[in-house]
């Protein structure tokens, strides 16, 4: 099967969380099980682009509203990443260094969609699937077929996975001239709660729906911004997938972030390596267990309870711990954490920013992973940690609740608690400082853990016969 996925991020050459390790691992995985495989998106300006050769592949243009653009299609070169890598330029929109965040998000990401799928009009052949990520390529199931000029692939199946349903991209139709000349009767397909909302287009019109865990698709039919009655409605052609890990990447014993590699084997010599850099390089007692944080400093993540949660256990369960959190979001929760750090007793330090040395570093050199996360629809960081034997400390919803089972059960390894509140965070908190003086147990999780197998070869799979059941 030829499969297209269209998607905003893709590591890594662009990269903001989650979705971006997804797309760049799971093709791979697709084009190991027989398949062809292909990633379309932007042409952002990100160092990946200057270090790699590529190839102009198509030239054209289109409307976006009454402003014309042109766009031009590239290819990676060297096949670096497994996988054919195509990259659409479109000056003034797309040549930016960042990948969201701009004013001008919503006609950035129609551009990109109409230059996809003008593109792909253009070809002699179909793929056998086009497969969205997220409301960034929502728009693409409705284009390829309500637009009047794409019509000639309207016969080609669309898949959407959602990521993450708290996002979807919508704007007001006054806009709606952005979207090339449409079958107005088709006005629903478009529409939510008076807006165009590229999530819900997408969810209406793709031909198979996928949620990122299974737990998550239970949860968004009660819980999803506004879109409930739509999943509700949509329930048949909804399915969970439980995303994987690249283990290329994220393997202790082949990092390509880190010199000093460990397997399960020396895990405990190989682990503290990394413990006392990380000490070393932030003022922390190696002696005590270090709790780490990582990812985005939002709502979502709960991370607006840290600073409650690291105050309460030094008040609660004595200064026995260290924090450390690398993350970059609010900027009320960053002021915060950093107030913290004068209050410090050398067992609290924070990196504000985006590092991915330093999250591998930290996976390696951690005891526990702390996740206390109001919505997860799956969470990769807990399967990273996981593989580098840092045992989660994480609350149960959405992907968590698929992925981590707790201590307390049949071959539990890790630590779950109910509510996003600083009371049972706390209690997980304190768990965790109660597993680490088990040194015993300790290195029993370890093992347990680090045996897993998260990578992408069953759910790869899974995806492959959900497009086969489309055929
Ligand atoms: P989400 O996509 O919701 O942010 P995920 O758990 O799916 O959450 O994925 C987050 C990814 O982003 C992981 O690869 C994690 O290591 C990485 N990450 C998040 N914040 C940072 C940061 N500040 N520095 C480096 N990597 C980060
Ligand atoms: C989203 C979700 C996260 C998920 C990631 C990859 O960003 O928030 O839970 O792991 O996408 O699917």
């Amino acid at each position: 099967m030829e499969i297209i996925h269209v998607t905003a991020e893709c590591y890594p050459v662009a990269k903001a969380g989650g979705l971006g390790d997804v797309v760049g691992a799971l093709p791979a995985y697709q084009i190991k099980l027989g398949h062809v495989a292909k990633v379309v998106m932007p042409m952002y300006r990100t160092k990946y682009l200057y270090s790699h050769d590529w190839e102009v592949v198509h030239k054209g243009g289109s409307n976006l509203g009454h402003w014309w653009f042109d766009y031009t299609v590239i290819r990676e070169m060297d096949n670096a990443q497994g996988f054919d890598l195509y990259l659409i330029d479109i000056h003034g929109l797309l040549d930016r260094e960042k990948v969201y965040g701009y004013i001008d998000d919503n006609e950035r990401f129609v551009a990109f969609q109409i230059a996809v799928v003008d593109w792909m009009s253009k070809w002699q052949h179909r793929p056998d699937v086009v497969h969205v990520h997220d409301h960034h390529s929502g728009l693409i199931p409705f284009m390829m077929q309500h637009c009047l000029g794409f019509r000639s692939l309207s016969g080609i199946p669309s898949v959407l996975t959602i990521h993450n349903a708290q996002y979807q991209g919508q704007f007001g139709w006054d806009k709606s001239i952005f979207i090339p000349s449409w079958d107005s009767w088709k006005r629903g397909m478009l529409e939510w709660n008076n807006a165009i909302n590229p999530l819900a287009s997408a969810i209406k019109c793709a031909w198979k729906v996928t949620t990122v865990s299974p737990s998550y698709l239970d949860e968004l039919r009660y819980m999803s911004n506004g879109l409930e009655e739509l999943f509700e409605y949509e329930k048949g052609k909804c399915i969970g997938i439980l995303n994987g890990i690249d283990d290329q990447v994220w393997d202790p014993s082949t990092d390509k972030y880190f010199d000093h590699h460990y397997r399960s084997s020396n895990a405990e010599k190989g682990k503290a390596v990394h413990k006392k850099f990380l000490c070393d390089t932030f003022g922390l007692d190696q002696g005590k267990p270090l709790i780490i944080f990582i990812g985005r400093l939002v709502g979502e993540k709960a991370a607006d309870l840290l600073p409650a949660v690291i105050a309460d256990s030094f008040q609660h369960i004595g200064r026995k711990m260290n924090f450390l959190v690398l993350g970059s979001g609010e900027p009320e929760v960053e002021d915060q954490l950093r107030a913290m750090l004068s209050h410090s007793w050398g067992d609290f330090s924070l990196y504000v920013g985006y590092n991915e040395t330093l999250s591998h570093q930290m996976y390696a050199g951690a005891d526990f992973l702390l996740m206390p996360s109001r919505v997860e629809p799956c969470g990769l960081n807990q399967m990273y940690a996981m593989r580098y034997g840092t045992i989660p400390v994480v609350r149960r919803t959405g992907g968590l609740k698929d992925t981590v089972r707790d201590l307390s059960e049949e071959g539990g390894y890790g630590i779950t608690f109910e509510q996003a509140t600083v009371g049972d965070i706390t209690h997980g908190v304190w768990r965790a400082t109660q597993l680490y003086e088990d040194n015993k147990k300790m290195k029993e999780v370890r093992k347990t853990m680090m045996k897993l197998d998260n990578s992408w070869d069953k759910s790869a799979a899974e995806y492959i016969k959900l497009y086969e059941s489309l055929k």
